[in-house]
Protein backbone atom coordinates (compact mmCIF):
# COMPACT_ATOMS: atom_id res chain seq x y z
CA UNK A 1 0.00 0.00 0.00
CA UNK A 2 1.38 3.22 -1.08
CA UNK A 3 1.58 5.73 2.07
CA UNK A 4 0.31 9.64 1.11
CA UNK A 5 0.98 11.96 3.76
CA UNK A 6 -1.75 14.00 5.26
CA UNK A 7 -1.17 17.55 4.62
CA UNK A 8 -2.90 20.67 6.81
CA UNK A 9 -6.25 22.00 4.54
CA UNK A 10 -5.74 25.07 2.37
CA UNK A 11 -5.67 28.14 4.17
CA UNK A 12 -4.38 27.08 7.90
CA UNK A 13 -1.12 27.48 9.46
CA UNK A 14 0.91 25.39 11.96
CA UNK A 15 2.12 28.18 14.57
CA UNK A 16 5.90 26.57 15.19
CA UNK A 17 7.58 26.60 17.84
CA UNK A 18 10.22 28.92 16.36
CA UNK A 19 7.42 31.58 16.29
CA UNK A 20 6.33 31.31 19.90
CA UNK A 21 8.19 34.43 20.83
CA UNK A 22 6.16 36.65 19.09
CA UNK A 23 2.69 35.32 19.99
CA UNK A 24 4.09 35.17 23.59
CA UNK A 25 5.40 39.23 23.05
CA UNK A 26 2.14 40.13 21.51
CA UNK A 27 -0.12 38.30 23.64
CA UNK A 28 1.79 40.01 26.71
CA UNK A 29 1.39 43.88 25.52
CA UNK A 30 -2.21 43.02 24.80
CA UNK A 31 -2.93 41.93 28.52
CA UNK A 32 -0.83 44.74 29.41
CA UNK A 33 -3.26 47.42 27.49
CA UNK A 34 -6.57 45.99 28.48
CA UNK A 35 -5.51 46.09 31.60
CA UNK A 36 -4.39 49.95 31.54
CA UNK A 37 -8.05 50.36 29.99
CA UNK A 38 -9.96 48.20 32.45
CA UNK A 39 -11.34 45.69 30.31
CA UNK A 40 -12.47 42.87 31.04
CA UNK A 41 -11.62 39.11 29.24
CA UNK A 42 -14.85 36.97 27.97
CA UNK A 43 -14.61 33.71 26.13
CA UNK A 44 -16.98 33.45 23.68
CA UNK A 45 -18.06 30.01 22.07
CA UNK A 46 -16.25 29.25 18.80
CA UNK A 47 -19.47 28.05 17.46
CA UNK A 48 -22.73 29.76 16.88
CA UNK A 49 -26.09 29.66 15.34
CA UNK A 50 -26.02 30.48 11.66
CA UNK A 51 -28.61 33.09 12.26
CA UNK A 52 -26.64 35.04 14.53
CA UNK A 53 -24.35 35.83 11.62
CA UNK A 54 -26.88 36.28 8.84
CA UNK A 55 -29.09 38.95 10.92
CA UNK A 56 -25.29 40.43 12.87
CA UNK A 57 -22.99 40.38 10.01
CA UNK A 58 -25.74 41.19 6.96
CA UNK A 59 -26.84 38.91 4.43
CA UNK A 60 -25.56 40.97 1.61
CA UNK A 61 -21.92 40.19 3.24
CA UNK A 62 -19.15 38.66 1.31
CA UNK A 63 -18.81 37.15 4.65
CA UNK A 64 -22.06 35.53 4.89
CA UNK A 65 -22.39 35.38 1.55
CA UNK A 66 -19.47 33.20 0.54
CA UNK A 67 -17.42 32.80 3.36
CA UNK A 68 -18.78 30.95 6.25
CA UNK A 69 -17.96 27.36 7.40
CA UNK A 70 -21.99 26.16 7.98
CA UNK A 71 -22.74 22.63 8.76
CA UNK A 72 -26.00 21.04 10.08
CA UNK A 73 -25.19 19.48 13.50
CA UNK A 74 -27.32 16.11 14.22
CA UNK A 75 -30.41 17.56 15.76
CA UNK A 76 -30.53 19.22 11.87
CA UNK A 77 -29.80 22.70 13.86
CA UNK A 78 -27.41 25.29 11.12
CA UNK A 79 -23.73 25.88 12.84
CA UNK A 80 -21.26 28.36 11.58
CA UNK A 81 -17.97 28.44 13.34
CA UNK A 82 -17.05 32.21 13.97
CA UNK A 83 -16.54 34.84 11.58
CA UNK A 84 -16.18 37.04 13.89
CA UNK A 85 -16.35 37.94 17.46
CA UNK A 86 -18.81 41.32 17.93
CA UNK A 87 -22.25 39.42 16.41
CA UNK A 88 -21.47 36.78 19.40
CA UNK A 89 -20.02 39.49 22.00
CA UNK A 90 -23.36 41.18 21.72
CA UNK A 91 -25.44 38.08 21.48
CA UNK A 92 -24.03 37.31 24.61
CA UNK A 93 -24.57 40.58 26.47
CA UNK A 94 -28.28 40.46 25.84
CA UNK A 95 -28.19 36.79 26.57
CA UNK A 96 -26.47 37.00 29.76
CA UNK A 97 -28.08 40.23 31.05
CA UNK A 98 -24.40 42.53 30.82
CA UNK A 99 -27.44 45.28 30.12
CA UNK A 100 -27.88 45.94 33.60
CA UNK A 101 -24.02 46.30 34.79
CA UNK A 102 -22.06 49.77 34.57
CA UNK A 103 -21.72 50.87 31.09
CA UNK A 104 -20.05 50.88 29.55
CA UNK A 105 -19.48 47.35 29.68
CA UNK A 106 -15.83 46.72 28.59
CA UNK A 107 -14.79 43.21 26.76
CA UNK A 108 -12.34 41.61 25.11
CA UNK A 109 -11.40 38.74 23.35
CA UNK A 110 -8.74 36.65 21.84
CA UNK A 111 -9.31 33.40 19.56
CA UNK A 112 -9.70 31.50 16.40
CA UNK A 113 -12.23 32.52 13.57
CA UNK A 114 -13.08 31.13 10.06
CA UNK A 115 -13.48 32.55 6.88
CA UNK A 116 -13.41 30.63 3.68
CA UNK A 117 -11.64 32.78 2.03
CA UNK A 118 -8.96 32.39 -0.90
CA UNK A 119 -5.60 32.51 0.71
CA UNK A 120 -3.06 34.57 0.04
CA UNK A 121 0.15 35.98 2.33
CA UNK A 122 -1.88 37.86 5.34
CA UNK A 123 -5.04 35.72 4.45
CA UNK A 124 -6.20 32.80 6.24
CA UNK A 125 -9.09 30.61 6.32
CA UNK A 126 -8.28 30.43 10.22
CA UNK A 127 -6.40 33.35 11.79
CA UNK A 128 -6.63 34.70 15.45
CA UNK A 129 -8.20 38.07 16.55
CA UNK A 130 -7.96 40.39 19.24
CA UNK A 131 -11.32 41.64 19.46
CA UNK A 132 -12.20 44.45 21.79
CA UNK A 133 -16.00 45.62 22.58
CA UNK A 134 -17.51 48.95 24.49
CA UNK A 135 -21.50 48.35 24.85
CA UNK A 136 -23.74 50.69 25.87
CA UNK A 137 -22.72 53.90 25.46
CA UNK A 138 -22.78 56.76 22.40
CA UNK A 139 -19.80 59.31 23.54
CA UNK A 140 -17.49 59.81 20.89
CA UNK A 141 -14.62 59.95 23.48
CA UNK A 142 -15.39 56.32 23.47
CA UNK A 143 -14.65 56.06 20.03
CA UNK A 144 -11.39 57.70 20.69
CA UNK A 145 -10.52 55.29 23.61
CA UNK A 146 -10.99 51.97 21.23
CA UNK A 147 -9.01 53.71 18.70
CA UNK A 148 -6.51 54.47 21.62
CA UNK A 149 -5.64 50.81 22.41
CA UNK A 150 -5.07 50.01 18.86
CA UNK A 151 -2.71 52.72 18.38
CA UNK A 152 -1.07 51.89 21.90
CA UNK A 153 -1.22 48.43 21.03
CA UNK A 154 1.07 48.87 17.85
CA UNK A 155 3.16 51.72 19.72
CA UNK A 156 3.96 48.57 22.29
CA UNK A 157 4.81 46.31 20.00
CA UNK A 158 7.21 48.73 17.95
CA UNK A 159 5.43 49.32 14.64
CA UNK A 160 6.29 53.11 13.63
CA UNK A 161 4.74 52.66 9.89
CA UNK A 162 1.43 52.26 10.22
CA UNK A 163 -1.60 54.87 9.12
CA UNK A 164 -5.20 55.15 11.11
CA UNK A 165 -8.07 55.16 8.13
CA UNK A 166 -10.90 57.16 9.60
CA UNK A 167 -14.30 57.89 7.98
CA UNK A 168 -18.13 58.18 9.58
CA UNK A 169 -20.69 56.06 7.36
CA UNK A 170 -23.91 57.48 9.29
CA UNK A 171 -26.88 56.17 10.86
CA UNK A 172 -30.45 55.01 9.90
CA UNK A 173 -31.27 58.25 9.18
CA UNK A 174 -28.49 60.64 6.81
CA UNK A 175 -27.62 57.08 5.20
CA UNK A 176 -30.29 56.19 3.04
CA UNK A 177 -31.09 59.77 1.49
CA UNK A 178 -27.00 59.42 1.01
CA UNK A 179 -27.11 55.69 -0.79
CA UNK A 180 -29.91 57.51 -2.93
CA UNK A 181 -27.50 60.22 -4.30
CA UNK A 182 -24.62 57.46 -5.03
CA UNK A 183 -26.97 54.97 -6.75
CA UNK A 184 -27.48 58.12 -8.72
CA UNK A 185 -24.21 58.66 -9.43
CA UNK A 186 -23.81 55.25 -10.44
CA UNK A 187 -26.47 55.36 -12.78
CA UNK A 188 -24.68 57.68 -14.60
CA UNK A 189 -21.91 55.02 -15.16
CA UNK A 190 -23.79 51.66 -16.04
CA UNK A 191 -21.42 49.03 -17.50
CA UNK A 192 -18.32 50.31 -15.99
CA UNK A 193 -18.28 48.39 -13.32
CA UNK A 194 -16.38 44.72 -12.00
CA UNK A 195 -18.72 41.76 -12.39
CA UNK A 196 -18.51 41.52 -8.16
CA UNK A 197 -19.77 45.53 -8.10
CA UNK A 198 -22.20 45.11 -10.63
CA UNK A 199 -23.76 42.59 -8.17
CA UNK A 200 -23.12 44.66 -5.01
CA UNK A 201 -24.78 47.50 -6.87
CA UNK A 202 -28.44 45.60 -5.99
CA UNK A 203 -27.76 44.53 -2.62
CA UNK A 204 -24.08 46.59 -0.73
CA UNK A 205 -24.08 49.61 -3.02
CA UNK A 206 -22.22 50.96 -0.33
CA UNK A 207 -19.08 48.58 -0.59
CA UNK A 208 -18.69 49.34 -4.31
CA UNK A 209 -16.58 52.30 -2.39
CA UNK A 210 -14.24 49.91 -0.83
CA UNK A 211 -13.63 48.05 -4.55
CA UNK A 212 -9.71 48.05 -5.44
CA UNK A 213 -10.33 47.50 -9.55
CA UNK A 214 -8.97 49.91 -11.73
CA UNK A 215 -12.69 50.24 -13.25
CA UNK A 216 -14.61 50.74 -10.57
CA UNK A 217 -11.97 53.46 -9.05
CA UNK A 218 -12.56 55.33 -11.76
CA UNK A 219 -16.05 55.52 -11.20
CA UNK A 220 -15.57 56.01 -7.11
CA UNK A 221 -13.28 59.31 -7.75
CA UNK A 222 -16.56 61.06 -8.82
CA UNK A 223 -18.77 59.78 -5.67
CA UNK A 224 -20.07 61.79 -3.31
CA UNK A 225 -18.26 61.17 0.20
CA UNK A 226 -20.57 60.09 3.10
CA UNK A 227 -19.20 62.18 5.51
CA UNK A 228 -20.62 65.41 3.72
CA UNK A 229 -24.00 63.78 3.66
CA UNK A 230 -24.27 63.19 7.54
CA UNK A 231 -27.34 64.26 9.70
CA UNK A 232 -26.25 66.89 12.36
CA UNK A 233 -26.05 64.14 15.24
CA UNK A 234 -23.36 61.86 13.11
CA UNK A 235 -21.66 65.26 11.70
CA UNK A 236 -21.26 66.37 15.11
CA UNK A 237 -20.28 63.03 16.54
CA UNK A 238 -17.38 62.57 14.03
CA UNK A 239 -16.57 66.35 14.45
CA UNK A 240 -15.55 65.61 18.13
CA UNK A 241 -14.17 62.59 17.10
CA UNK A 242 -11.45 64.21 15.02
CA UNK A 243 -11.07 66.64 18.12
CA UNK A 244 -9.96 64.23 20.22
CA UNK A 245 -7.63 62.43 17.72
CA UNK A 246 -5.84 66.16 17.27
CA UNK A 247 -5.60 67.50 20.55
CA UNK A 248 -3.58 63.97 21.44
CA UNK A 249 -1.64 64.51 17.85
CA UNK A 250 -3.03 61.10 16.29
CA UNK A 251 -2.09 61.68 12.66
CA UNK A 252 -4.73 59.75 11.15
CA UNK A 253 -6.16 59.94 7.19
CA UNK A 254 -9.97 60.63 6.57
CA UNK A 255 -11.04 58.04 3.78
CA UNK A 256 -14.15 59.05 2.42
CA UNK A 257 -14.37 55.20 0.64
CA UNK A 258 -13.47 53.32 3.78
CA UNK A 259 -16.83 51.73 4.69
CA UNK A 260 -15.89 48.22 5.69
CA UNK A 261 -17.51 44.80 5.37
CA UNK A 262 -19.98 44.06 7.61
CA UNK A 263 -23.54 45.36 7.72
CA UNK A 264 -23.95 46.89 11.32
CA UNK A 265 -21.21 49.56 11.45
CA UNK A 266 -23.13 52.83 11.92
CA UNK A 267 -21.26 56.42 12.30
CA UNK A 268 -17.43 55.83 13.11
CA UNK A 269 -15.34 53.42 11.61
CA UNK A 270 -11.44 52.73 11.25
CA UNK A 271 -8.96 50.91 10.11
CA UNK A 272 -5.13 50.88 10.85
CA UNK A 273 -3.08 49.93 7.26
CA UNK A 274 0.61 49.17 6.88
CA UNK A 275 2.39 49.26 3.77
CA UNK A 276 4.38 46.41 4.30
CA UNK A 277 1.65 43.87 3.97
CA UNK A 278 -0.49 46.52 1.45
CA UNK A 279 -4.04 48.78 1.80
CA UNK A 280 -6.08 45.42 1.16
CA UNK A 281 -4.49 44.10 4.47
CA UNK A 282 -5.69 45.61 7.38
CA UNK A 283 -3.56 45.18 10.60
CA UNK A 284 -6.95 46.18 12.22
CA UNK A 285 -10.37 47.12 11.89
CA UNK A 286 -13.04 48.67 13.78
CA UNK A 287 -16.07 50.96 14.14
CA UNK A 288 -19.34 52.18 15.75
CA UNK A 289 -22.61 49.28 15.55
CA UNK A 290 -25.35 51.66 17.45
CA UNK A 291 -28.20 49.11 16.00
CA UNK A 292 -26.36 45.71 16.39
CA UNK A 293 -28.32 44.96 20.04
CA UNK A 294 -31.33 45.80 17.99
CA UNK A 295 -31.14 43.74 15.25
CA UNK A 296 -30.13 40.69 17.88
CA UNK A 297 -33.72 41.24 19.71
CA UNK A 298 -31.74 43.24 22.51
CA UNK A 299 -32.77 46.86 24.06
CA UNK A 300 -31.28 49.59 22.10
CA UNK A 301 -27.60 49.34 23.23
CA UNK A 302 -24.70 51.57 21.02
CA UNK A 303 -21.04 49.59 21.06
CA UNK A 304 -17.69 50.33 19.79
CA UNK A 305 -14.97 48.42 19.25
CA UNK A 306 -12.29 46.58 16.64
CA UNK A 307 -10.57 43.55 15.92
CA UNK A 308 -6.58 42.82 15.10
CA UNK A 309 -5.45 39.55 13.08
CA UNK A 310 -2.35 38.21 15.05
CA UNK A 311 -1.06 36.35 12.08
CA UNK A 312 -0.64 39.41 10.38
CA UNK A 313 0.87 41.61 13.51
CA UNK A 314 3.50 38.84 13.55
CA UNK A 315 4.10 39.00 10.21
CA UNK A 316 4.54 42.74 10.45
CA UNK A 317 6.80 42.30 13.36
CA UNK A 318 9.45 39.83 10.81
CA UNK A 319 9.32 41.98 7.72
CA UNK A 320 10.01 45.56 10.15
CA UNK A 321 12.93 43.24 11.87
CA UNK A 322 11.56 44.18 15.07
CA UNK A 323 13.32 42.12 17.71
CA UNK A 324 10.89 40.35 20.51
CA UNK A 325 12.13 39.31 23.80
CA UNK A 326 12.49 35.08 23.39
CA UNK A 327 11.23 34.10 27.41
CA UNK A 328 11.02 30.83 26.73
CA UNK A 329 14.39 29.31 26.68
CA UNK A 330 16.36 27.71 28.88
CA UNK A 331 19.31 28.99 30.63
CA UNK A 332 20.67 26.18 31.90
CA UNK A 333 21.99 23.24 29.92
CA UNK A 334 23.79 20.24 32.07
CA UNK A 335 26.46 17.59 30.20
CA UNK A 336 27.75 14.83 31.78
CA UNK A 337 30.36 11.84 31.12
CA UNK A 338 29.35 8.51 32.50
CA UNK A 339 26.05 6.99 33.82
CA UNK A 340 27.06 8.01 37.51
CA UNK A 341 27.38 11.59 36.52
CA UNK A 342 24.43 11.42 34.73
CA UNK A 343 22.55 10.38 38.14
CA UNK A 344 23.24 13.31 39.70
CA UNK A 345 22.23 15.60 36.52
CA UNK A 346 19.14 14.23 36.84
CA UNK A 347 18.42 14.91 40.40
CA UNK A 348 20.36 18.42 40.08
CA UNK A 349 18.04 19.52 37.08
CA UNK A 350 14.68 18.27 39.48
CA UNK A 351 16.62 20.77 42.50
CA UNK A 352 16.81 23.54 39.57
CA UNK A 353 13.44 23.38 38.34
CA UNK A 354 12.26 23.60 41.87
CA UNK A 355 14.19 26.66 42.47
CA UNK A 356 12.54 28.25 39.16
CA UNK A 357 15.29 27.86 36.68
CA UNK A 358 14.78 26.99 33.06
CA UNK A 359 17.27 24.10 32.80
CA UNK A 360 17.73 20.91 30.47
CA UNK A 361 20.48 17.54 30.13
CA UNK A 362 21.52 16.01 27.40
CA UNK A 363 19.95 12.79 26.37
CA UNK A 364 21.04 9.37 24.89
CA UNK A 365 24.83 8.35 25.27
CA UNK A 366 26.94 11.01 23.29
CA UNK A 367 29.99 12.21 24.13
CA UNK A 368 31.16 15.11 26.09
CA UNK A 369 31.74 17.48 22.75
CA UNK A 370 28.39 16.14 21.16
CA UNK A 371 26.31 17.56 24.13
CA UNK A 372 28.21 21.01 24.03
CA UNK A 373 27.80 21.25 20.47
CA UNK A 374 23.56 21.03 21.23
CA UNK A 375 23.90 23.32 24.35
CA UNK A 376 25.16 25.94 22.05
CA UNK A 377 22.20 25.03 19.38
CA UNK A 378 19.90 24.89 22.34
CA UNK A 379 20.97 29.15 22.97
CA UNK A 380 21.78 28.28 26.51
CA UNK A 381 23.53 30.92 28.83
CA UNK A 382 25.22 28.40 30.47
CA UNK A 383 26.61 24.56 30.46
CA UNK A 384 27.08 22.79 33.33
CA UNK A 385 29.49 20.15 32.88
CA UNK A 386 30.09 16.82 35.36
CA UNK A 387 32.92 14.27 34.50
CA UNK A 388 34.18 11.28 36.70
CA UNK A 389 36.62 13.47 38.30
CA UNK A 390 33.98 16.65 39.23
CA UNK A 391 31.71 14.01 40.60
CA UNK A 392 34.51 12.69 42.78
CA UNK A 393 35.36 16.31 43.80
CA UNK A 394 31.91 17.63 44.62
CA UNK A 395 32.51 19.99 41.88
CA UNK A 396 31.08 21.09 38.28
CA UNK A 397 32.49 23.13 35.71
CA UNK A 398 30.13 26.12 34.45
CA UNK A 399 30.65 27.22 31.02
CA UNK A 400 29.49 30.76 29.87
CA UNK A 401 28.15 29.97 26.81
CA UNK A 402 28.87 33.67 25.56
CA UNK A 403 32.49 34.08 26.35
CA UNK A 404 32.98 34.05 29.52
CA UNK A 405 35.08 31.20 30.04
CA UNK A 406 34.80 28.28 32.14
CA UNK A 407 34.82 28.27 36.28
CA UNK A 408 35.50 25.54 38.81
CA UNK A 409 32.97 25.54 41.35
CA UNK A 410 31.84 23.43 44.23
CA UNK A 411 28.49 22.12 43.52
CA UNK A 412 27.41 24.28 47.37
CA UNK A 413 28.11 27.08 45.77
CA UNK A 414 26.40 26.44 42.13
CA UNK A 415 22.61 28.22 43.25
CA UNK A 416 24.59 31.26 44.63
CA UNK A 417 26.87 31.78 41.77
CA UNK A 418 23.46 31.19 39.44
CA UNK A 419 22.13 33.66 41.90
CA UNK A 420 24.86 36.41 41.72
CA UNK A 421 24.09 36.39 37.88
CA UNK A 422 20.73 36.63 37.97
CA UNK A 423 19.30 33.73 36.82
CA UNK A 424 17.81 32.30 39.95
CA UNK A 425 14.08 34.40 39.83
P1 LIG B 1 -12.50 42.60 10.14
O1 LIG B 1 -11.94 43.81 9.49
O2 LIG B 1 -13.29 41.69 9.31
O3 LIG B 1 -13.36 43.11 11.37
O4 LIG B 1 -11.33 41.78 10.79
C1 LIG B 1 -10.47 42.37 11.75
C2 LIG B 1 -9.02 42.05 11.47
O5 LIG B 1 -8.83 40.63 11.42
C3 LIG B 1 -8.47 42.54 10.15
O6 LIG B 1 -8.08 43.89 10.22
C4 LIG B 1 -7.27 41.62 9.97
O7 LIG B 1 -6.17 42.07 10.76
C5 LIG B 1 -7.77 40.32 10.54
N1 LIG B 1 -8.26 39.42 9.49
C6 LIG B 1 -9.49 39.42 8.89
N2 LIG B 1 -9.60 38.42 8.00
C7 LIG B 1 -8.43 37.76 8.01
C8 LIG B 1 -7.91 36.61 7.31
N3 LIG B 1 -8.64 35.95 6.45
N4 LIG B 1 -6.65 36.20 7.59
C9 LIG B 1 -5.89 36.86 8.50
N5 LIG B 1 -6.32 37.93 9.18
C10 LIG B 1 -7.57 38.39 8.96
C11 LIG B 1 -14.07 42.32 12.20
O8 LIG B 1 -13.97 41.12 12.27
C12 LIG B 1 -14.96 43.09 13.17
N6 LIG B 1 -15.70 42.13 13.98
C13 LIG B 1 -14.12 44.04 14.02
C14 LIG B 1 -14.92 44.80 15.02
C15 LIG B 1 -14.98 44.59 16.36
N7 LIG B 1 -15.73 45.83 14.74
C16 LIG B 1 -16.29 46.25 15.86
N8 LIG B 1 -15.85 45.49 16.84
Amino acid sequence: MTKIAITSPKGVKDILPDDEKYWSYIKSCIQRIVNLYDYKRIDLPVFEETVLYQRGVGKGTDIVEKEMYTFKDKAGTSITLRPEFTAGTVRAYIQQGMASMLKPVKLWSIGPVFRYERPQAGRFRQHTQFNVEALGEIDPALDFEIMSIAYDLFTALGFKNLTFQINSIGCQSCRPSYLKKLIRHYRNHSGEFCDECERRLKNNPLRVLDCKRAECQRVIEGAPAIYEELCPECRDHFETLKKYLDRNGRIYRLNRNLVRGLDYYTKTVFEVWSEEIGAQNAVCGGGRYDGLAEILGGPPTPGVGFASGLERIVMLLKKEDISVPDTNSAAVFFAYQGQDAKMRVVEMLADFRERGISSIMAFGSRSLKAQLREANRRGVEYTVIIGEDELSKDIVQVKHMKGEGQVSISVNDLIPFFKERGVVP
